[in-house]
C-alpha cells in the first residue's frame, strides 16, 4: 500500500536532501562496478589501437592489445566484455561462411582472453553484419533479407563461439525463432552452460551509426534494417519478443538503445521479471562525448546519471563504451 504523500508542512521532501548522508541514505537505486558489461572493437595485427573517429576514446584493438585490455577491466572489477570484429573486407561474401569459421577473429580473440583471464566473461555478438558483404545481419536473395536460412548460419556460428570459450552469446539479429534453434544445438553439443542474452527488444535506430563504422558495415549497408529491427514506435511488441525469447531459451534479454528506449526497460522488468540489460549505443555514445568535448555538458556527470538512469529503469545492467570510466569512477569513490 502506497501512503498518501502529506501536506506541507507537515511534509518538506528538502528535508531528506539537506546534507550528503540523508542524500545517501533515502537513495533508493545503486550502481556497482558489478553492472557493466563492457563492449570491444577487435581487429586484425600486432600491436594496434586504431580509433574510430565517430566514438571518441574508442578504438579497434588488435588481439593483444584486446587481452590487456581485458586484463584491465577484469583488474577495475567488470564482469564482461563483449566481441565485436572489424572482418578483412575480403573476408566479407554474401555467404558469410567466415561468421562460423574456427578460425575467425573474434573466435581467436574469446580463445586469448579465456586463457588470458579466465575470470572475465566473454560475451559474443551472434549476427552476419560484419562477414556480410552487404552489411546486413541476415543472409540476403533478391533483396530480401532471409529468416530460416539465416538461422542455420547463426546457430553454425553459435556453436563456433561456445567451442571457442565464449560464456554469453549476444544474438543482436532479429531473425525469429533463433533462440529456440541455438538453443537447441547448445544443448544437444554439450554447451548446456553456455549464456544466451539475447537482443530481444532491438530497434531499428539511427543511434547504431558510429558502431556501424567500427565494424565496416555502414558504408556496406544496402537499404535499412526496418524488415527485422523494431519499430520505434512500438511497445507492447517489445513484450511478445521478450517473452518468446524467453520461453525459447534465453537467460537475459537485452533492449536496445537504451536511453532512448527507458520505457521499455521498465515494462520489461515489471513483466517478466528476468535478467534485463539495456545497450548504451554508440549514438549515445558519441552525443555524450561530443557535448562533454564541446564544454556543453560535464561529461563524467552526465555518463554516471545516464548509468543511474538504467538502473533506475530496472536494469539489472548495461553494455556500455563508458564501463571502464564508470568503473574507475566507481572505485576512486570507495
Ligand atoms: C548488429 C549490431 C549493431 C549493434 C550491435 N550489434 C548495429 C546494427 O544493428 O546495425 C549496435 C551497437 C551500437 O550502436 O553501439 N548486429
Amino acid at each position: 500500500m502506497r501512503p498518501t504523500t502529506g501536506q506541507f508542512p507537515a511534509t518538506r521532501f528538502r528535508r531528506l536532501r539537506k546534507s550528503d548522508a540523508l542524500r545517501r541514505l533515502a537513495q533508493e537505486n545503486t550502481l556497482s562496478v558489478n553492472d557493466l558489461i563492457w563492449p570491444v572493437f577487435v581487429r586484425d595485427g600486432v600491436n594496434v589501437a586504431e580509433p574510430i573517429t565517430s566514438m571518441p576514446g574508442v578504438s579497434r584493438l588488435s588481439i593483444d592489445r584486446l587481452v590487456k585490455a581485458a586484463e584491465d577491466a577484469a583488474a577495475l572489477g567488470i564482469p564482461a566484455i563483449c566481441l565485436f570484429p572489424y572482418t578483412d573486407p575480403d573476408l566479407r561474401t554474401e555467404t558469410c561462411e567466415e561468421a562460423w569459421n574456427p578460425e575467425n577473429l573474434a573466435n581467436r580473440a574469446i580463445r586469448a582472453i579465456k586463457s588470458a583471464v579466465p575470470q572475465i566473461a566473454v560475451m559474443t555478438d551472434v549476427a552476419l553484419d560484419p562477414y556480410n558483404a552487404n552489411g546486413h545481419d541476415g543472409l540476403v536473395r533478391d533483396g530480401i533479407i532471409l529468416n530460416d536460412e539465416t538461422i542455420e548460419a547463426l546457430v553454425k556460428m553459435s556453436l563456433a563461439q561456445a567451442e571457442a570459450g565464449a560464456d554469453i552469446l549476444g544474438p543482436s539479429d532479429m531473425m525469429d525463432g533463433r533462440i529456440g534453434a541455438m538453443r537447441q544445438a547448445l544443448e544437444m553439443s554439450g554447451y548446456q552452460n553456455v549464456a544466451i542474452m539475447s537482443y530481444a527488444a532491438k530497434y531499428a535506430s539511427a543511434f547504431y551509426g558510429p558502431f556501424r563504422d567500427a565494424v565496416g558495415a555502414g558504408s556496406r549497408l544496402v537499404g535499412d534494417k526496418k524488415t527485422y529491427q523494431m519499430n520505434p514506435a512500438n511497445s507492447d511488441e517489445a513484450l511478445r519478443l521478450i517473452e518468446r525469447d524467453l520461453s525459447e531459451g534465453a537467460d537475459a534479454v537485452m533492449v536496445k538503445p537504451g536511453m532512448p528506449y527507458l520505457d521499455i526497460c521498465r515494462r520489461a522488468k515489471d513483466t517478466f521479471g528476468a535478467p534485463t540489460y539495456a545497450y548504451q549505443v554508440s549514438g549515445e555514445y558519441a552525443m555524450l562525448m561530443a557535448a562533454a568535448q564541446n564544454g556543453w555538458i560535464d561529461g563524467d556527470k552526465a555518463m554516471m546519471e545516464s548509468m543511474m538512469a538504467f538502473r533506475r529503469a530496472g536494469c539489472d545492467g548495461v553494455l556500455s563504451y563508458f564501463a571502464p570510466r564508470v568503473a574507475k569512477l566507481l572505485n576512486d569513490q570507495t
